[in-house]
């Protein structure tokens, strides 16, 4: 019987992993939860994002779960593990793929950008002592960049160009070859960030999607109408924008 996948992001990072499941076409059914009116979470305590991701959970509990995809980096820094605890259904998380570093040549120089929240949650900590204990990778929280992008709900590209070149200044010309990814925001405009930075960039989207189809036996399936669309726990977008937008390409 085809599984339904509750996808949890603060806004509308958490939609490139329903472009690449649909990309898939993965015997899914798809339950998408955000929280517009709160995007964004990157400056936000822990006992907020707690009592947030209650409410989501509790949405998608009531509609007959069997997984749920936490697509985005700072909720899964920050509530991941007491979920894990109290929900006993299958919980996936991404965070950001600093291993990456270690299977590249000692010419690559990596930089990781992410929210200010995953920045300072002792998960990133943890993660950090494990995959680059002599801290080889520069990290930067970037307090603007993820809101940037969520407006893109909004507004066209250009309209936010000059502020989000202006976020990832810092990083230009300083002889990164390879950035990595650390909010699923980030992923919606990374060919633009890969061309403007000229940096391959890491992003963990797919292999978290093949770790959850190994967990789950999923398999693909004919294409059909298996996207579900939940805005309960913000306001109210129309399901179609949203879809259409997941395919966007803001290649440069
Ligand atoms: N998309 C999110 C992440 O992966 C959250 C961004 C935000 O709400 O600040 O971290």
């Amino acid at each position: 019987m085809k599984k339904t996948i509750g996808v949890i992001d603060s806004g509308i990072g958490g939609l490139t992993f329903v472009q690449e499941i649909q990309k898939q076409k993965l015997n899914v059914n798809l339950l998408y939860v955000c929280d517009s009116r709160n995007v964004p979470y990157g400056g936000k305590s822990q006992g907020f994002m707690k009592e947030r991701i209650e409410i989501m959970m509790q949405n998608l509990l009531g509609k007959k779960i069997d997984a749920v995809l936490m697509a985005c980096n700072t909720l899964t820094a920050e509530t991941i593990d007491g979920l894990r605890s109290r929900f006993h259904l299958p919980i996936v998380g991404i965070e950001p793929y600093m291993r990456h570093a270690k299977l590249t040549t000692s010419q690559a120089k990596y930089a990781l950008i992410l929210t200010p929240a995953t920045f300072s949650s002792k998960r990133f900590q943890k993660l950090q002592m494990e995959n680059d204990p002599a801290s080889k990778i520069d990290v930067f929280p970037l307090t603007k960049l993820a809101m940037l992008i969520e407006s893109l709900k909004n507004n066209p590209f250009d309209a936010i160009r000059e502020e989000v070149s202006k976020e990832l200044l810092i990083l230009k010309d300083k002889g990164y070859t390879h950035l990595i990814l650390g909010c699923t925001h980030y992923t919606i405009i990374s060919r633009w960030i890969e061309s403007y930075l000229n940096v391959e960039v890491v992003d963990p989207t797919r292999n978290v999607i093949e770790h959850m189809k190994m967990m789950l036996s999923l398999g693909s399936s004919t294409p059909d109408e298996s996207f579900l669309y939940s805005e309960d726990c913000g306001e109210r977008w129309d399901s179609k924008a949203m879809k259409d937008f997941a395919f966007m390409d803001f290649a440069v």
